[in-house]
C-alpha cells in the first residue's frame, strides 16, 4: 500500500495552525482547540507512516509561541509532554524521531525524554518525525553561522569550505530530505519562521481547513494538490 501511495517518498512540512479559532468558534478556551489538534497530530502522524511518507515535520511551538499568556504557554507545555510519553509507543514501529530547535528554555523532564527518545530512535530507517518545538529558521540559521565561525575560529574549517552543505550539515535536519511541500491550515498564508532554508523549492500548499478539524482525507486532499504542481527548481 505504501508504495503504491502518491505520498511515498515524500518530505512534508506541516504548520498546524488554527487551534485558537476553532475553540473560540465553539464557545470553548484556546487550549481545547490545542487539545483536540495533538490528537490530529497523533492521527495524521500515523496515517502518514502508513502511506509511506518519508519525513514529516510539525511546526509545535516556535520561537516566538512564548509571548502568549503564561497558562496557555503552560498547557501547550503539558500537551507535549503527554505526546512525548505516547512517542514512547512509537517504539514499536521504525519511526526516527527527531527534534528541531533550541530545548534549553524546556521543562528539564521533557528534555530528558526528547533526549532518549532521538537516541533510541537514530538508527531507525522508516519515516523521520520531526517536531520543531521552540523552532525559529533564522535562529536555526544563526546556529549554523555561530559554529561555522568558531569552527573557522578554530582552524578546524577553512572559509573555502564554507558552502551549502556546510550550512545544511549544521541544520537541525542535517542529512534529510528537503521539504517537497508545506502545508499550513487554517487559511494563513504566511511561513512564520518555519524551515527557511529548507523550504527553499517547497511549494507551498494552504487550506481552510482549521487544524483541529484536519482529517486523513484533507492530508490527501494536499498530497493532490502538491502533486498537480509544475516545479522547475528555477529550469523551464
Ligand atoms: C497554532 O494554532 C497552534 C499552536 C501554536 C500550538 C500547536 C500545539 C499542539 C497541536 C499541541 C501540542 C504539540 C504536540 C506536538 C502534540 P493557534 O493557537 O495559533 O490558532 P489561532 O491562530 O486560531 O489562534
Amino acid at each position: 500500500m505504501a508504495e503504491n501511495s502518491a505520498a511515498a517518498g515524500l518530505s512534508v512540512g506541516i504548520i498546524m495552525d488554527g487551534n485558537g479559532r476553532w475553540a473560540k468558534k465553539r464557545g470553548l478556551p484556546r487550549t481545547a482547540g490545542h487539545k483536540k489538534g495533538a490528537d490530529v497530530f497523533d492521527d495524521i502522524t500515523r496515517y502518514a507512516n502508513e502511506i509511506g511518507v518519508r519525513a514529516i515535520t510539525y511546526y509545535a511551538f516556535s520561537s516566538e509561541n512564548w509571548s502568549r499568556p503564561k497558562d496557555e504557554v503552560d498547557a501547550i507545555m503539558d500537551l507535549f509532554g503527554q505526546s512525548l510519553k505516547r512517542l514512547y509507543k512509537y517504539r514499536g514501529e521504525n519511526n526516527r524521531v527527531v527534534f528541531l530547535g533550541d530545548r534549553t528554555p524546556l521543562r528539564p523532564a521533557h528534555q530528558d525524554m526528547m533526549n532518549e527518545i532521538e537516541h533510541d530512535t537514530s538508527t531507525r530507517t522508516g519515516m523521520i518525525l520531526n517536531i520543531a518545538v521552540n523552532y525559529g529558521g533564522r535562529q536555526e540559521l544563526l546556529r549554523a553561522a555561530r559554529q561555522i565561525a568558531s569552527e573557522v575560529a578554530a582552524g578546524t574549517l577553512a572559509e573555502t569550505a564554507i558552502d551549502e552543505a556546510a550550512i545544511e550539515e549544521r541544520l537541525y535536519t542535517k542529512g534529510q530530505p528537503m521539504p517537497d511541500f508545506i502545508l499550513r491550515t487554517s487559511g494563513e498564508q504566511r511561513i512564520s519562521n518555519f524551515l527557511l532554508w529548507q523550504s527553499a523549492y517547497s511549494e507551498l500548499v494552504f487550506t481552510d481547513v482549521l487544524w483541529p478539524d484536519f482529517t486523513r482525507n484533507d492530508f490527501d486532499a494536499a498530497v493532490r494538490e502538491f502533486r498537480g504542481r509544475d516545479r522547475r527548481y528555477g529550469g523551464v
